[in-house]
């Protein structure tokens, strides 16, 4: 029987495949090595193994340990190294083409911005859990840098990621996946995932935070947690493997020498960073044809071949006489493609400008409590006074024997048509300017239509020129009069209707329905009187009853508290 020889200490059986490791240590003590000595056994014995590579080092695999021989023949998809390149949005496809072929490959996604990591990461994982559910054999994922996918704290728009790898982690091994994470902060992986691991090696670690994070681990195993003491002197490709459950041991063991190159490795001056072997042949052309779909895709949006298709494609065109049919199919061919790469750009901008909109809501109202505020501080005035009120310059009632100031003239008031020729206030203006002048606590729109009896489009008109002249201003819903819309108006401006001659005029304005409830609740002022009670009165339906008292709430004619309507103060005040 086959087994892993991981170390001259340690070999592990084929169960391996489908369980649970994790390589933790500081960078440079050899996680990577270590992690990739095991998957070149796991290869070498025939098991299916997939790398989530992000660090770019995983092609190794490819060449001898020297960088110039052959090594293993393993597929690699996207990176500088790639047999096929890989674009953000094939996640889900090489998912299934995985699977449907039992690859085993190394995915480099070490070019792609968190943004596109994060969506190609998240699709594989969702459609590879989902495909494994009816392909149940064993497959061995490497996760390089697992704190990136597999996130303790995760950020706005890393939950998908998180969830659908913590899915995979945690219910995989039902479906024969098994899996090893590698990291350098075992505090940032997921708690919930970490804390699944069948195998630990710990190689040098000597971070406060990252031994705490192992102490926990072993604890909740019951092992002595005086062991992480020693991992700081721990010398490079040495580790302490725990697995109390499956193999039941703790063991120092020194990690075998690898037979495929350590592309991690610090370049040392003079030698290539580069391998200048030639990468071990893989039946590409059976891959291709396997994976039609998936290869023609990722092609196609190759930078390269996209440009060498254009090229191909003008020259077609320029050759072409007259409208080329030919020509068009191609570009059906090729051009949604490039719309679609664009248009995925731009909606992950979309999303991005989704959630910023979601905050939107707080933040206007924010805006609105603090204007609210800001109203709130403005003195009110009584609206009984017969006697200018102590304004700060803010509300004002009209002054019984204001001497008469200069009217304030604006220049923009000389091109507005509804002013006289002497420049006086328009009829409209001054009726408006007075409805508001004479309401200390200032008069809201609605208000101003009972008052003036002008139509709304009309009625706004008038305040916007007021309010541009400075005559009034308008504070919360409301409108008052300044100090120079006062002066405007005059001492001996004659004051609209109030009291009892505001309510005959504004009975006199209102439909039938409106002023035969309003005549009730006027009659029952300063009492409410019950809905049920208004429907006896007038014998309205209740429909059309609380429509009509909709009507009179939106011009402020009555109050609504629970079941009882009040005729407004407003109408009663002298
Ligand atoms: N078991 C080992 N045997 C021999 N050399 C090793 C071993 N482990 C690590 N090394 C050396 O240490 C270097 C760093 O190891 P690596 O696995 O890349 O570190 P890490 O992934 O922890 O940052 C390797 O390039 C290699 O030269
Ligand atoms: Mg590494």
């Amino acid at each position: 029987v086959k087994h892993l020889h991981i170390s001259d200490e340690l070999s592990l059986s084929l169960d391996a495949i489908t369980q649970k490791f994790a390589f933790i240590a500081r960078s440079g003590a050899g996680k990577t090595y270590a992690a990739s000595k095991l998957t070149e056994e796991m290869l070498d014995a025939g098991a299916q193994v997939v790398v989530l590579d992000v660090v770019g080092t995983w092609f190794g695999l490819r060449l001898a340990a020297d960088g110039k021989g052959e090594g293993i023949p393993i597929p690699i998809f996207g990176g500088e190294h790639g047999d096929v390149p890989l674009a953000p949005h094939h996640g889900a496809l090489v998912a299934d083409a995985i699977i449907d072929r039992t690859l085993s490959v190394v995915l480099d996604v070490s070019g792609f911005t968190g943004g596109e990591l994060r969506r190609f990461a998240t699709d594989f994982a969702e459609r590879f859990f989902h495909r494994k559910k009816t392909h149940r054999s064993a497959v061995h994922l490497v996760l390089e840098e697992a704190q990136v996918l597999v996130p303790q704290r995760v950020m706005k728009g890393e939950e998908r990621m998180l969830g659908a790898f913590e899915k995979l982690c945690k219910l995989g091994r039902n479906y024969g996946i098994g899996y090893t994470l590698i990291s350098q902060r075992p505090q940032a992986v997921h708690k919930d995932v970490l804390s699944q691991t069948e195998a630990l090696f710990v190689l040098q670690t000597n971070g406060a935070h990252e031994r705490k994070a192992l102490e926990q681990w072993i604890v909740e195993q019951s092992g002595d947690k005086k062991l992480v003491d020693e991992l700081p002197g721990l010398p490079v490709g040495t580790a302490y493997v725990w697995s109390p459950q499956w193999l039941r041991i703790f063991r120092k063991v020194k990690i075998a020498p690898k037979r495929t190159l350590n592309a991690s490795a610090t370049p040392t001056f003079g030698a290539t960073a580069k391998a200048t072997g030639e990468l071990a042949p893989v039946d590409l052309e059976a891959l291709r044809s396997a994976m039609a779909t998936a290869v023609a895709e990722a092609e196609k949006d190759d930078p390269k071949t996209l440009r060498k298709r254009i090229a191909e494609l003008e020259a077609k065109l320029a050759k072409a006489p007259v409208g080329p049919p030919q020509v068009k199919i191609e570009r059906v061919e090729v051009i949604p493609n490039v719309v679609r790469n664009v248009l995925s750009i731009k909606a992950e901008k979309l999303q991005g400008a989704a959630h910023r909109l979601r905050e939107l809501p707080d933040y206007l109202d924010e805006i609105a409590s603090a204007l609210l505020a800001c109203v709130r501080e403005t003195p009110a005035g009584d609206p009984k006074a017969k006697t200018p009120y102590p304004t700060n310059g803010h509300a004002v009632v009209a002054p019984a024997k204001a001497p008469r100031q200069a009217p304030m003239r604006p220049s923009t008031r000389e091109n507005v048509a509804s002013a006289d020729a002497d420049g006086d206030l328009g009829k409209g203006e001054r009726a408006t300017l007075t409805a508001i002048a004479q309401h200390a606590n200032g008069v809201t729109r609605a208000q101003l239509t009972v008052l003036t009896g002008y139509k709304r489009s009309t009625r706004n008109t008038y305040l916007q020129r007021l309010g541009a002249w400075r005559l009034i201003v308008e504070r919360g819903s409301r409108f008052v009069a300044t100090d120079a819309g006062v002066a405007e108006l005059g001492a001996d401006f004659e004051p609209l209707p109030t009291g009892d001659a505001l309510r005959t005029h504004v009975l006199g304005s209102l439909p039938e329905g409106e002023r035969t409830i309003l005549q009730v609740l006027v009659d029952a002022y300063p009492d409410a009187v019950d809905r049920e009670a208004i429907s006896e009165a007038t014998t309205y339906t209740r429909s059309s009853r609380n429509t009509y008292i909709q009507r009179l709430g939106a011009r402020e004619l009555v109050e609504v508290a629970g079941d009882g309507v009040k005729a407004s103060p407003m109408l009663f005040d002298a």
